[in-house]
């Protein structure tokens, strides 16, 4: 386990690119692999997790390959077609990965073979019976640690799958995403309901590859309905990631709360499903300006500058959770460093991540001095002033993140404990917080 202390910076400033958007790239291997045709995935994150993806669509028998070099990261994918995976010879390891568990349960789910996918220990203690009941109402034999609910799983596809008319009960990309890749192997139209307005990059990158899909959200919800078509065939689709959001909050947060700082992120996706991590900070008086927007990959993009701010508490729940759920933590060192109280609310999903995420940014905070009141389903947060303290990781990465951002906010040296696992999202996290502490002025 490797730990890294910070001393609190005068100044931060830089203008740099950000590695691909994690949830792109592991879609973008996916759905490439099972097509028709060979793509190249620019801009791919090299993250441990999107890693994991590579390697268990390899062992499923794809031809992918990985060139990397200075700030650049390719990947060539050759499609085998939607019935070309094969039979994998171990178990599917998807290490830290809840994106890779998931939407491979509901790629398998439609294949006439056999697999068990694992996970590291935070995976396999993760809820899987919301990918487990609906993929067995499909058809899929599936058989899961724990009565159903905890990887590892083993699943015997079935082929054809049955379509399905079936309610999302949460918000939740992954569990539609693995639902609209086992309805490709269904016969049939499958229609999913209820909570399906969260992140769509499934929904865009399988249009640009010709799969129709029918879609109505209703607006200033995250519910609607998809349907899915069964048994077209994805065309190939080379793409350059767009920049990852979610490792930009990382940098907004720094910028608008540090008191002397001006960062500027090239290329980040704001896709609305994805950004109301900048909705908020602006809500809380943070200062923060879009420029050069422009599409990439299907996808909106634009360049972020943020500049110090002085902020104030804000409450954020409902339909908003969803489109932020990964920067909740960041946004809570946002909420220490402002005047007043900040309410999280609606965000129980913050527990089935990597860590129980409320109890891990609440342990964090109170180290650090700070005022927080956990709920069952968010927390209170009373701004304050942030003192440095021995912060452990607990094998989450945004939470090693995240309180290395506080770190730079506090008065006194922070030390992050299991600081080695940012390279499951942002490999370069520790280098470029080098370099944006380390600037003259
Ligand atoms: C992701 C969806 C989110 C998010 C995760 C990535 C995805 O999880 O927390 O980091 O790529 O689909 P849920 O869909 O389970 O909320």
């Amino acid at each position: 386990m490797t730990s890294q202390t910070i001393n609190p910076p005068s100044r931060l400033a830089g203008a740099f690119d950000l590695p691909g958007d994690k949830s792109i790239s592991h879609r973008a291997a996916i759905f490439n692999a099972i097509a028709e045709g060979s793509a190249t995935i620019d801009n791919f994150l090299t993250g441990a997790d999107c890693l994991a993806t590579v390697h268990l669509l390899q062992a499923l028998g794809a031809d992918i390959a990985l060139e990397q070099g200075e700030g650049m990261a390719r990947l060539t994918v050759q499609g085998v077609g939607l019935y070309g995976l094969t039979e994998p010879t171990d178990m599917l390891d998807a290490t830290n990965s809840g994106t890779t568990m998931r939407l491979l349960a509901g790629l398998m789910a439609g294949q006439s073979f056999f697999s068990v996918l694992t996970g590291d220990a935070s995976l396999r203690r993760r809820p899987m019976a919301r990918v487990v009941e609906p993929l067995a109402l499909m058809g899929a034999r599936i058989m899961a640690r724990g009565n159903g609910q905890f990887a590892p799983l083993a699943i015997r596809g079935s082929r054809p799958l049955h379509a399905i008319n079936y309610a999302l009960p949460v918000a939740s990309a992954q569990v539609k995403s693995a639902l609209i890749l086992a309805a490709l192997y269904a016969r049939g139209s499958t229609l999913l309901r209820g909570k399906v307005g969260s992140r769509d990059h499934t929904e865009r990158m399988l249009r640009a590859m010709g799969v129709p899909l029918d879609i109505a959200i209703e607006p200033g919800s995250d519910e609607g309905l998809i349907s899915i078509v069964g048994g077209v065939q994805p065309k190939a689709r080379s793409l350059a990631v767009p920049g990852d959001i979610s490792t930009a909050a990382f940098w907004m947060v720094a910028g608008v709360a540090h008191p002397n700082a001006e960062l500027t992120l090239h290329g980040v996706g704001i896709n609305p499903t994805r950004r109301g991590i900048i909705e908020a900070l602006q809500e809380m008086g943070g200062n923060i300006v879009l420029r050069k927007r422009r599409e990439q990959a299907g996808e909106p993009i634009a360049d972020i500058t943020v500049r110090s701010s002085g902020l104030r508490g804000i409450e954020v729940g409902g339909a908003m959770i969803p489109t932020m759920i990964d920067e909740l933590p960041i946004l809570a060192i946002a909420a220490a460093c402002a005047e007043g109280r900040t309410i999280i609310r609606d965000a129980a999903e913050m527990r089935a991540k990597e860590t129980d995420r409320i109890a891990t940014v609440a342990d964090g905070l109170s180290r650090m001095g700070i005022a927080v009141e956990q709920r069952p389903d968010g927390m209170i947060i009373t701004g304050g002033k942030m003192h440095g303290a021995t912060i452990d990781s607990h094998d989450d990465h945004r939470i090693a993140m995240t309180f290395a951002i506080a770190a730079l906010l506090a008065s006194g040296p922070t030390t992050i404990q299991g600081a080695e696992v940012v390279s499951v999202s942002y490999p370069a996290f520790w280098a470029e917080l080098n370099k944006v502490m380390n600037v003259e002025g």
